[in-house]
C-alpha cells in the first residue's frame, strides 16, 4: 500500500526505539545474577493448568440452573475461599448474607425486574431489541443467593492503605467475590452476579445495617452446563477485547506484550486491514441471483449487501445492528481568519446539546434506534463532565489538544498530535465494536471544520481550493472568498505532500478529521461497516485511503452533502452515496439516515426466499 510505509515510519517516530535501548539490567534496576539464590518453587504443570483452567472456565450463569440443594460442606468451602481474599490493610471488610428464603428471593426478583425495565427504557431501540432476549438474573431459580457487603469503617481510622484510597474496602470485597466465583466453579456450582438493584432499596429490603454497602448480589446453584464463552458474547451483546489492546510497555500508549517490540496502535491496525473476501463476495452475487426478484433489481443495495458479505466473510452477512454514531468534536485555529460567522464556543455548546439529546442527530438516532456518543478529540473550551452523578453521559473525553493552531501561521498540529488523534479514532472504533455495535456511523462537530476539510480535499484530489470550498454553515460571498484565500495561503505555506498523509493532517487538518480517519481504519481492521457522513468524513476518508487503500472495504458513503468538496472527495474515493438530499448539517445526520438502507440490504439477504426454496419459476 502506497501510504503504509510513510504511516508506519511515522509511527516509529512516535515510539522512538532508543527509549527501549536501555535494558532494566543496564539501568541498574535488576540485582546481580549471582546474588539471586533459589526462587520459591512454582506449581507443577498440572496444578498451574488447574489454576488457569478454573479462571478460563468460570462463567457468569443465568440460564440452566438446577434446584439441587447445595450441601453445607460445599458452601462452607466456597465461603472459606471468599474469606481468603486479599484485603486492604488486611481489614477483611466483607460479610456474606446467605439467603435461601423463597419469599425473600421473590422480593429481590421484583426489585431487579423493576430496574431491568428502567435500564431497558434507557436503551436505543437497536440495543433494546437485543436486551429483551437476555436473561440477566436467576434469583428465583437458584437455591442460594449470597449478598456480599463491604464495611468501609472496619478496622477504625487507620486501616493501612485505605487512608488515601477509601474505595479499597469495596475493591477488597470484590476480590472476595472472585475467589467465591472460582471456588464455586471448582465445585461445579454456577454463580450469577446481579447488579440490577437500587442499592439503597436493597439495603432497606434486606434490613442491612446502614454502615454497610452492597458489593454483590450472587445467585448460586448447580447447573446443567458451563458455556464455553460469556453468555453476553454468545448473544452478540459484547466481544472479547484482545490482550494486545490493553497492555502498555513503560508508558500508557506504548503497546507491546512482554517480549514484543513496542508498536503503535496504527501499526497493529494496519496489519488487520484486508480486502473484501473473494469467496464470500462470490457467494453473495450467487445468492443475489437466486433470490426471488429479478437479478439486479435492488440496484445499489445489491452492491452494499455483497460488500457486507465480503467484509464480514459471511453470506448472508450479520445485520448491521446495533449501530452507534461517534461524533468527533474539535476546534480550529483557522477560525481566527474569519472563515465562518459562527463563534468558536458553539462547538462546545453543541456538544452539550448532543449529550442532552437536543440536536438533530439525537432525533434521527432515536427514530432509527442508534446510539450517539461524542468524542472530544480537541474542543477548545470546557465541556460537561463525562461522568455525572456516577453515570456516563455519552462523552468520551479524549482531547489531544484544545483546538488546532491556525494553519495559515504554521502547522495545525504536530505530527505526533496528528498520530494521537488518529489513534483516538482507532480506539473509539475498537471500543464501540467490542461493546457489540455491528455498524459504525461517523459524525463531526467543529466550527470552521469545513475549511480544514476543503484543504485536505484539495491536497488529495489535486483540485483547486476554489473548486472544493463550500459555504459550510452558510456564508456570504465575501466570507467564501476569504475562506478560499485562507486555504490557498495555508497550502502555499506548507506545500503538503499527499504521499505523507500524517504530514498533511498535521499541516492543514483538524483533530476530528484525523480521528475520523483513524475511526475508518479501526472499523476496517475489525471488519465492521462504517457509514460516512458528509464532507468532513469524505476528507478523512481520503487521508485513511492514503494510509491504507483497503480501508474502503469497510466504507459506505451515507450521503452526498451540498458541499462541493464532498463531491470531489467521493469521486476520488470511488464511492457512490446512498442518499442525496442537499443536507449540509454534519453531526452524522446524512450517514445515519442511510443506516436503514444498509440494514435492509443485509436483511434481504437473510429473509428473501430463493427461487429453488420457494418453488418460483425463473425467467427464461
Ligand atoms: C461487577 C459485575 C456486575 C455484574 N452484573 C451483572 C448483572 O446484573 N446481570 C448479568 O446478567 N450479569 C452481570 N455480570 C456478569 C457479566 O455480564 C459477566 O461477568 C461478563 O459478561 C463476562 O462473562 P463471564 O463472567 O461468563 O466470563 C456482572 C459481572 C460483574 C463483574
Amino acid at each position: 500500500a502506497a501510504g503504509e510505509p510513510a504511516a508506519q515510519g511515522d509511527a516509529e517516530q512516535v515510539v522512538p526505539a532508543e527509549a527501549f535501548a536501555e535494558s532494566p539490567e543496564s539501568a541498574g534496576l535488576a540485582p546481580e545474577v549471582d546474588d539471586l539464590g533459589d526462587a520459591a518453587p512454582a506449581y507443577d504443570e498440572d496444578m498451574r493448568e488447574a489454576v488457569h483452567r478454573v479462571m478460563r472456565e468460570r462463567r457468569d450463569i443465568r440460564n440452566g440452573f438446577r434446584s439441587d440443594p447445595i450441601p453445607h460442606e460445599v458452601l462452607i468451602r466456597v465461603l472459606e475461599a471468599a474469606h481468603t481474599a486479599p484485603s486492604v490493610g488486611y481489614s477483611q471488610p466483607w460479610d456474606f448474607v446467605v439467603i435461601r428464603s423463597a419469599k425473600t428471593r421473590a422480593r429481590m426478583h421484583e426489585l431487579a425486574e423493576r430496574q431491568r425495565d428502567v435500564y431497558a427504557e434507557s436503551l436505543p431501540k437497536g440495543r433494546a431489541k437485543q436486551f429483551k432476549e437476555l436473561k440477566i438474573e436467576a434469583i428465583r431459580e437458584t437455591p442460594v443467593n449470597i449478598v456480599v457487603t463491604a464495611d468501609r469503617t472496619r478496622g477504625g481510622r487507620h486501616t493501612l492503605g485505605r487512608h488515601t484510597q477509601p474505595q479499597m474496602a469495596p475493591y477488597s470485597a470484590a476480590l472476595a467475590v472472585e475467589n467465591l466465583w472460582l471456588a464455586a466453579r471448582a465445585e461445579g456450582l454456577g454463580v450469577g452476579w446481579v447488579s440490577f438493584f437500587d442499592e439503597e432499596e436493597l439495603v432497606r429490603e434486606l434490613g442491612l445495617p446502614e454502615h454497610l454497602e452492597v458489593v454483590a448480589y450472587l445467585c448460586v446453584g448447580y447447573v446443567n452446563e458451563f458455556p464455553d464463552e460469556p453468555e453476553l458474547a454468545q448473544a452478540g451483546w459484547a466481544k472479547k477485547r484482545p490482550l494486545s489492546w490493553v497492555v502498555h510497555e513503560e508508558t500508557y500508549g506504548r503497546r507491546a506484550l512482554p517480549g514484543e517490540e513496542p508498536h503503535s496502535v496504527l501499526q497493529e491496525t494496519l496489519r488487520g486491514i484486508r480486502p473484501l473476501d473473494a469467496k464470500a463476495l462470490g457467494e453473495a452475487w450467487d445468492r443475489q441471483k437466486r433470490m426471488t426478484k429479478p437479478a439486479g433489481s435492488l440496484g445499489m443495495l445489491e452492491i452494499i449487501s455483497a460488500q457486507l458479505c465480503g467484509l464480514s466473510r459471511k453470506c448472508p452477512p450479520p445485520i448491521p445492528e446495533p449501530a452507534c454514531v461517534a461524533i468527533f468534536a474539535g476546534d480550529h485555529g483557522v477560525h481566527a481568519q474569519g472563515v465562518t460567522p459562527w463563534p468558536q464556543e458553539v462547538t462546545a455548546q453543541m456538544v452539550g446539546n448532543f449529550l442532552a439529546g437536543g440536536a438533530v442527530i439525537n432525533s434521527f438516532a432515536s427514530q432509527l434506534g442508534a446510539e450517539v456518543c461524542v468524542v472530544d478529540v480537541g474542543v477548545a473550551s470546557e465541556l460537561p463532565p463525562a461522568i455525572d452523578s456516577g453515570r456516563t453521559t455519552g462523552l468520551l473525553p479524549r482531547k489531544v489538544r484544545p483546538g488546532t493552531a491556525d494553519m495559515t501561521q504554521g502547522p495545525a498540529m504536530s505530527r505526533e498530535e496528528a498520530m494521537r488523534a488518529l489513534e483516538v479514532g482507532i480506539e473509539t472504533a475498537r471500543d464501540l465494536v467490542a461493546a457489540g455495535n455491528k455498524a459504525l456511523v461517523t459524525g463531526d462537530m467543529g466550527i470552521a471544520n469545513t475549511t480544514a476539510a476543503a484543504a485536505l480535499i484539495s491536497v488529495f484530489t489535486g483540485e483547486d481550493p476554489a473548486a472544493v470550498t463550500g459555504r459550510g454553515t452558510g456564508i456570504d460571498d465575501e466570507t467564501h472568498a476569504r475562506k478560499v484565500a485562507v486555504i490557498r495561503q495555508a497550502l502555499d505555506l506548507h506545500r503538503p505532500d499527499p504521499s505523507d498523509p500524517i504530514g498533511v493532517l498535521a499541516a492543514v487538518g483538524g483533530l476530528e478529521h484525523a480521528a475520523i480517519a483513524g475511526f475508518l481504519l479501526g472499523a476496517a481492521s475489525l471488519r465492521t461497516p462504517v457509514i460516512l457522513d458528509g464532507v468532513i468524513a469524505g476528507s478523512a476518508a481520503l487521508v485513511a485511503k492514503a494510509i491504507a487503500p483497503e480501508v474502503l472495504a469497510a466504507c459506505i458513503a451515507g450521503h452526498r452533502s451540498a458541499e462541493p468538496g464532498h463531491k470531489a472527495a467521493l469521486a476520488k474515493l470511488g464511492l457512490r452515496p446512498l442518499i442525496d438530499l442537499d443536507l449540509r448539517l454534519g453531526e452524522g445526520t446524512g450517514a445515519l439516515l442511510a443506516l436503514p438502507l444498509v440494514q435492509s440490504a443485509a436483511r434481504a439477504m437473510h429473509d428473501v426466499a430463493t427461487f429453488d426454496s420457494a418453488g418460483v419459476t425463473e425467467k427464461h
